[in-house]
């Protein structure tokens, strides 16, 4: 059990976690944590973290989800302090991604927020009214691609299994509530997505 103290410590002083780049591999850690964890743990908002897995214990169950966390300490530690944060704040982990203008997403964006290995994507795509709206993916070459929307409060807009053509999938979809929203990617081969476009139907 050293490992309770050391979260305090984090969680009091997250500069502890600093380095060069800092904020955009915390940023992916998010990612892999809304991706790849949340398959199980999204929504969990049990109000605090239950401590009954001692540190080893965790640190394997973490690397047996994802092994790219294997010998990665400073992986473990930002996914443990994810989880925390979603267990008490009953939130997604905040992100600082910026919002394009004209809500069109290229590369260089969206690769910072895939994970390394499956190209999974978790995209905060920013505050959306009631309205009726259409999503347009763009895919290096074609692939079956499982797509969420999922609001701030983890109600789910789109949640459905896409097969692009042309390397396009577009999705038309309807907000009820105005809502910070999230896209989801799950590629069932790992394939880059190179644009995202989301644009108002009227
Ligand atoms: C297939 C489901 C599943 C996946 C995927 C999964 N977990 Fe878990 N995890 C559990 C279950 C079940 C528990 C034990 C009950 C609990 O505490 O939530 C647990 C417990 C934990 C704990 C200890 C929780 C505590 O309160 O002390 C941590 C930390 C954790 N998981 C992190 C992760 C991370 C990080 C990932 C992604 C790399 C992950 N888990 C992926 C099911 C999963």
């Amino acid at each position: 059990m050293q490992f309770r103290p050391l979260i305090y410590l984090l969680l009091t002083f997250p500069s502890i976690l600093s380095g060069a780049d800092d904020e955009e591999v915390f940023t992916k850690s998010v990612v892999i944590f809304n991706t790849i964890c949340a398959k199980c743990h999204e929504a969990e908002c049990s109000g605090r973290m239950s401590f009954h897995m001692a540190y080893e214990e965790s640190a394997k169950h973490i690397v047996r989800h994802y092994n790219e966390a294997s010998g990665k300490l400073w992986m473990q530690k930002q996914l443990y302090l994810i989880l925390n944060h979603m267990k008490e704040r009953c939130a997604y982990y905040p992100m600082q991604a910026v919002i394009p203008p004209q809500r069109v997403w290229g590369s260089e964006i969206l690769d910072k927020l895939s994970t390394f290995l499956e190209k999974n994507y978790f995209i905060p795509v920013g505050s959306f009214d009631r309205g009726e709206y259409q999503l347009a993916l763009t895919l290096e070459e074609d692939a079956k691609v499982t797509i969420h929307m999922v609001s701030e409060e983890f109600d789910m807009v789109v949640e459905d299994c896409y097969l692009s053509k042309d390397r396009q999938i577009v999705i038309p979809f309807t907000i009820k509530e105005t809502s910070h929203y999230y896209v989801r990617l799950y590629p069932h081969e790992p394939v880059s997505i190179t644009q995202l476009v989301v644009t108002n139907k009227k």
